[in-house]
């Protein structure tokens, strides 16, 4: 029997913590378990996910928002990777504010079951305005990547408050990223759930470490997936553990 697909939204407050690659990584792991994955790009300011993949599709979100194209044909397959993609249109910021309606109806796409898929990621732009609440709202689980820099830190934990009064009983989670040592990333982790525990009075889990690793600013620089240009690299190793997590 088909369920709906669940809706992971990645987010972090701060920018350039990895989010975008993060969610590359993971829609790739959970492909390579059996998953059926669609990634959407959703930073309305600086979306690059195609970027990243090197990818040059003939749509996007903007094409699908504008109401000319169907979601089914704007989506393309990565080649490789066997996951959909759904590319963003950078500097659409306005979009997420003058069409709220229209972009949950899009959203609503992929999660209509007959779409076929499993899990539907959203790679969020950093920042918790508006547009970036709202569809952290709308996601079944929020996971927020956060890195031991404090910065990084203060804002995971104003997303995290957010969610915390949109959806009271949303599952949110911790993600820890650009760690030295798995120690340091439950440093890190503890640090956050703390101030969860004392300020939120809730405990979000931990999604997972990932350890810092030269091999992904080559992957990205290359523009290829690191599951497949350094399989047993660190980092991926630590996103499959994410994706088990999520499976399991
Ligand atoms: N685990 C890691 N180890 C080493 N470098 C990393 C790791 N994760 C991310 N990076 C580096 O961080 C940089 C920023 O990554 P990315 O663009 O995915 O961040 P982002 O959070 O999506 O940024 P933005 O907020 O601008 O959307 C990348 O160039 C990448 O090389
Ligand atoms: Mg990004």
């Amino acid at each position: 029997m088909r369920t709906d697909p669940r809706l992971i939204a990645v987010a972090s407050g701060k920018g350039g913590v990895g989010k975008t690659w993060f969610a590359i990584t993971l829609a790739h792991a959970l492909t390579r378990l059996g998953r059926r994955v669609l990634l959407f790009d959703a930073d309305f300011g600086l979306a690059n996910i195609d970027v990243q993949l090197g990818l040059m599709p003939a749509h996007d979100l903007g094409s699908v928002l504008d109401g000319g194209v169907p979601l089914a044909d704007a989506v393309v397959r990565h080649p490789d990777c066997g996951f959909d993609i759904l590319a963003g249109r950078s500097g659409s910021g306005a979009l997420s504010d003058l069409l709220p309606d229209r972009l949950e109806a899009v959203l609503a796409m992929p999660r209509n079951g007959s779409a076929g898929y499993d899990d539907v990621l959203l790679d969020l732009g950093a920042g918790i305005e508006r547009g970036v609440r709202r569809m952290a709202g709308l996601s079944d689980i929020l996971l927020v990547l956060a890195t031991e820099d404090p910065t990084s830190l203060t804002d995971a934990y104003a997303v995290l408050k957010l969610h915390r009064m949109d959806r009271p009983l949303g599952d949110s989670r911790i993600a820890v990223n650009m760690v030295a040592t798995h120690a340091a990333g439950e440093r890190t982790y503890f640090t956050l759930r703390r101030a969860c525990s004392t300020f939120l009075r809730f405990e979000p889990k931990l999604a997972g470490i990932v350890r810092r690793d030269d091999k992904v600013r080559d992957a990205i620089r290359r523009q290829s997936p690191l599951l497949t240009r350094h399989p047993a690299c660190p980092a991926a190793s630590d996103i499959e553990v994410v994706a088990q997590g999520l499976v399991g």
